[in-house]
């Protein structure tokens, strides 16, 4: 199939976009650079021998997208163009308003006007309120958002659902990431932030490459094994697979589905930095912070609906997601912009 990658320069986008090419599938891919590079997309094409089609274009702009779609008969649509930092959504709501829900709605006229059937949206678990109990599946309350990134996601999948809705043809899934980690095999991709990481993973990663000095490790008081907080991380190319897998459910299904993608295990902070230093043999200087404002104590999902439905199911370990982004991190210290 011909899929439109919305978003494929970027970390789980080019992923994605290798697992598409791999499988077979051909990739058209609209990003306008704006958190990536150009560079991860001559990655895929050396790791998989084909080239993906690339516009360097921005979703909301209509004209283009409307250009671009007369052009490239599309079979389904994978939508992962988004800002995406938490912190920035506070400061820049109307930015993140504008380019989330702006790129959502400009894409669904397009496919209406081209007569796209199939959308897969990158959600997220932060859709799901903080008061309920893990794990957390599909049905678990959604809403009580505790920033405007969020809520960008609660409101793009409403955005998605009414549409789905009002055109039975539609099959729209929407996919709830949990923690993606981690890097390609090969070392040659991976996830490549601009300015200090916010999360957890390529912090640990930039301190063990000397870019940082000491990793701070946000509340040791939760109510969990080890006092630290505990989430669920899955491999970064695991999560691609899953839409290649909801590629295939999307065919055969019209209307609304939801799915989580995640292992159904909970990590803790500081497992996830003895893992690191265990595996990879290098030390991660830490110490215990306060607890970041707006995080719970454990966040895990509940993957057995991906199981039965879409037949996907993280194979990677934590040891993998550990190698596979120091692999990244120490051939690539600066990411994209390591010279080869
Ligand atoms: P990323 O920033 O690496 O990728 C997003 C890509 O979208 C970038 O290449 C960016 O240049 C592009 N983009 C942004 N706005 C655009 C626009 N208006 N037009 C064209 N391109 C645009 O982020 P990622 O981690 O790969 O995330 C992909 C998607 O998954 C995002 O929607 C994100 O919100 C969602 N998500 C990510 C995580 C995570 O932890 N990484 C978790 C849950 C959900
Ligand atoms: C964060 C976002 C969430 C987003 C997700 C994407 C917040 C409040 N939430 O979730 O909306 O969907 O990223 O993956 O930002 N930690 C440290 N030190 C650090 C960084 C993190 O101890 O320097 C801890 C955190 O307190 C948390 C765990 O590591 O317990 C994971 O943090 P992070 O990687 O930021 O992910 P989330 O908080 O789950």
């Amino acid at each position: 199939m011909r899929i439109l990658v919305t978003g494929g320069a970027g970390y789980i986008g080019s992923h994605t976009v290798l697992e598409l090419l791999n499988r077979g599938h051909e990739a058209v891919v609209v990003d306008n650079l704006v958190n990536s590079s150009e560079k991860a997309l001559a990655r895929v094409e050396e790791l998989t021998g084909k080239k993906p089609v690339f516009y360097n274009a921005d979703v909301r702009d209509a004209e283009k997208l409307d250009e671009i779609l007369a052009k490239e008969p599309i079979d389904c649509v994978i939508h992962f163009a988004g800002l995406k930092a938490v912190g920035e959504s506070v400061a820049k709501p109307l930015e993140y308003y504008d380019n989330n829900l702006g790129s959502t709605i400009a894409l669904l006229y397009a496919m209406r006007k081209h007569n796209v059937k199939h959308i897969i949206f990158s959600s997220s678990a932060t859709v799901y309120s903080g008061d309920n109990k893990v794990p957390l599946s599909e049905s678990s309350k959604t809403g009580n958002c505790t920033n405007p990134y969020g809520w960008t996601k609660y409101m793009c999948e409403r955005i998605l659902r009414d549409t789905a809705t009002a055109d039975p043809t539609l099959s729209v899934v929407l996919l709830r990431y949990f923690n993606p980690v981690g890097a390609h095999p090969s070392g040659r991709m991976g996830e490549d932030p601009s300015g200090i990481p916010n999360n957890l993973m390529p912090f640990i990663s930039q301190v063990a490459v000397g870019k940082l000095k000491e990793l701070a490790i946000f509340g040791n008081d939760y109510e969990t094994p080890d006092g630290t907080g505990v989430r669920d991380y899955l491999h970064v190319v695991d999560l691609a697979k899953g839409h290649v897998a909801a590629i295939d459910f999307a065919v055969e299904h019209t209307g609304t589905s939801v799915f989580n993608l995640g292992t159904g295990k909970g990590t803790s902070v500081r497992e996830m930095v003895e893992a690191f230093e265990r595996v990879n043999g290098v030390k991660i200087p830490r110490h215990y912070a306060p607890r970041r404002p707006g995080d719970l104590a454990e966040v895990y999902a509940d993957p057995k609906k991906s199981a039965n439905e879409l037949g996907w199911k993280a194979e990677y370990g934590l040891d993998d997601m550990v190698r596979d982004s120091w692999n990244w991190q120490s051939a690539n210290p600066n990411g994209y912009d390591t010279e080869d």
